[in-house]
């Protein structure tokens, strides 16, 4: 039996996926009956940590930009909503089988790790070739030619080792259910595989009501659900996720213009939150949706390669001209500037919370070693973006005695209503420094002998582990300040 490679990005990502666990960020769904295969739970760090990532998106999209307003539609929505969008007829992944192991793989998938792999050898030219061949075939859909490029480039089950594969088949993504009580087939409905369908149908109810004019933008936070046939990686792949949506409606013909926009737009944002620049890059897709005349992935360099994060997607009039045939209803919009009615185009920029979730965790997770000669020790820490991190203070005593803790509670409770502090006394003020830099607080505030004396604490900062003196009274001011998302919206400007 083949076995996985032990390379020290495979160490580094088992770490992280430990590390999450163990400390509160992401769990294993229904873990005590096994787990459920791509399915996870949020932990109590893991839930603030997305909340985080949500809002700030929410209010990049919708405050920083007079144009977009928000929406939250419907998980469930006539099943015809499906067939205008195409979904049933297209939303496949291509699938192989391995006829020895018996495990099934997106054919792309592996072509596509096979690319990786010549690049990581330094055979550029080679892993280009393979991405532009294997678009290629995707896109004329000749399923036989694809099973002929894993063959002929020698790619083999991991679990098995043979290159004993089936022909490939297409795999609708979508996951079904019945609505109501009859049980012949008739309420059969979809769990939505993207949220941007909700804003589609609402187009113009938002118009209208919101009193918006083209060019603008509807966004949504909401469930999204696909049976992926890969399913691993921790949340990279997911089979409930949540996605963060943003449709941009605009002229017929100057949708090239908002595509190019927003591509530029959406990666200064990953670079805003502190993904540093050479982990980040775009790529072109040579395979495009169904949907779209032009697309491109803000691509994260993950321990396991660089991978999308986000898609910026350049749908057309595709999904308002369907829903309007399909449901024979005007999905038009009269523009009083140019006097006619039209079909908007739509620019799409669409990321997935567990995906930028799941980048931010890599990229603040730190191994960094101290000290010198037998000294050295190794000290692991989160170097979130203090306004993403789950709890940005946490208020320390340094003993049990004294009044401490009293004076430590009073600087908790005034602080609690403006952030998500901790208060903590048990063990050595180390271990409880050590303890928040495992989850990436950005400071600790110790309360000493000299507190009680002339109300001033010590502020621990995170990265650097340098501590100042400051008095109480500038605590919540100085916190607001660093804990901001305004210190985000700088860089945007
Ligand atoms: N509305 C367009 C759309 O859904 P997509 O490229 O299929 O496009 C957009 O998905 C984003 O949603 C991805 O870039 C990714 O961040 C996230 N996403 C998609 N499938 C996912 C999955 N199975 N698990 C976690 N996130 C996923």
């Amino acid at each position: 039996m083949a076995k996985k490679e032990q390379t020290p990005e495979n160490t580094l990502f088992r770490d992280i996926i430990a590390h999450a666990k163990e400390y509160g960020f992401v769990y294993p769904s229904s873990e005590i009956y096994e787990g459920l295969q791509a399915v996870y739970d949020y932990g109590p760090y893991g839930a603030e940590l997305k909340k985080n990532i949500k809002e700030l998106w929410w209010n990049t999209m919708t405050r920083f930009n007079d144009d977009i307003v928000g929406l939250d539609s419907a998980i469930f929505m006539h099943p015809d909503t499906w067939k205008a969008s195409g979904h049933i007829e297209s939303f496949n992944d291509p699938m192989i089988d391995n006829k020895d192991s018996k495990k099934r793989y997106r054919a792309d998938v592996l072509l596509e790790e096979k690319a990786a792999e010549y690049e990581n050898n330094g055979e550029q030219e080679k892993a280009d070739a393979l991405l532009k061949k294997t678009g290629q075939l995707l896109e004329a859909e000749d399923l036989e030619a694809v099973r002929e490029l894993i063959i002929a480039e020698d790619i083999k089950c991991p679990i098995s080792g043979t290159a004993n594969w089936t022909e490939v088949r297409q795999f609708n993504l979508m996951f079904s259910t019945q609505i109501g009580s009859v049980s012949d087939g008739s309420g059969k409905i979809y769990l939505r595989p993207e949220t941007a369908q909700g804003i589609f149908v609402n187009f113009l109810n938002v118009q209208k009501t919101a009193r918006m004019k083209v060019p603008f933008g509807i966004a949504q936070i909401g469930k999204a659900f696909r049976n992926e046939i890969v399913a691993r990686q921790f949340i990279f792949r997911m089979r409930e996720f949540e996605q963060m949506e943003m449709q941009f409606f605009v002229r017929p013909g100057e949708e090239m213009e908002w595509y190019e926009k927003w591509r530029d737009a959406r990666l200064k944002w990953h670079k805003a939150i502190g993904i540093a620049e050479e982990d980040l890059r775009l790529h072109e897709h040579e395979k495009l949706a169904h949907y779209a005349n032009a697309a491109v992935d803000v691509e994260y360099k993950f321990p396991f390669g660089f991978k999308e994060v986000e898609g910026i997607h350049s749908r057309t009039d595709f999904d308002l001209k369907s829903h309007q045939e399909v449901s024979k209803k005007k999905l038009q919009y009269f523009d009083p500037e140019v006097g006619k009615n039209y079909i908007p185009y739509v620019v799409e920029t669409s990321v997935g919370a567990d995906r930028l979730f799941l980048m931010l965790f890599c990229s603040a997770f730190k191994n960094e070693e101290t000290g010198e000669g037998d000294k050295v020790k190794t000290r692991t820490y989160l170097k979130l973006h203090p306004a993403l991190a789950p709890v940005k203070a946490a208020i320390l005593p340094l003993t049990k005695k004294d009044g401490l803790p009293e004076k430590g509670q009073e600087i908790y409770k005034s602080l609690k209503g403006a952030f998500n502090v901790v208060y903590e006394e048990a063990a050595s003020i180390g271990k409880r420094y050590t303890r928040q830099d495992l989850i990436g607080t950005p400071f600790c505030i110790a309360v000493d002998h000299q507190t009680l004396e002339d109300n001033t604490v010590t502020i621990r900062h995170r990265d650097s582990t340098e501590q100042e003196r400051m008095p109480i009274t500038e605590l919540e001011s100085y916190i607001t300040k660093a804990t901001s998302f305004n210190r985000i919206y700088e860089l945007l400007q």
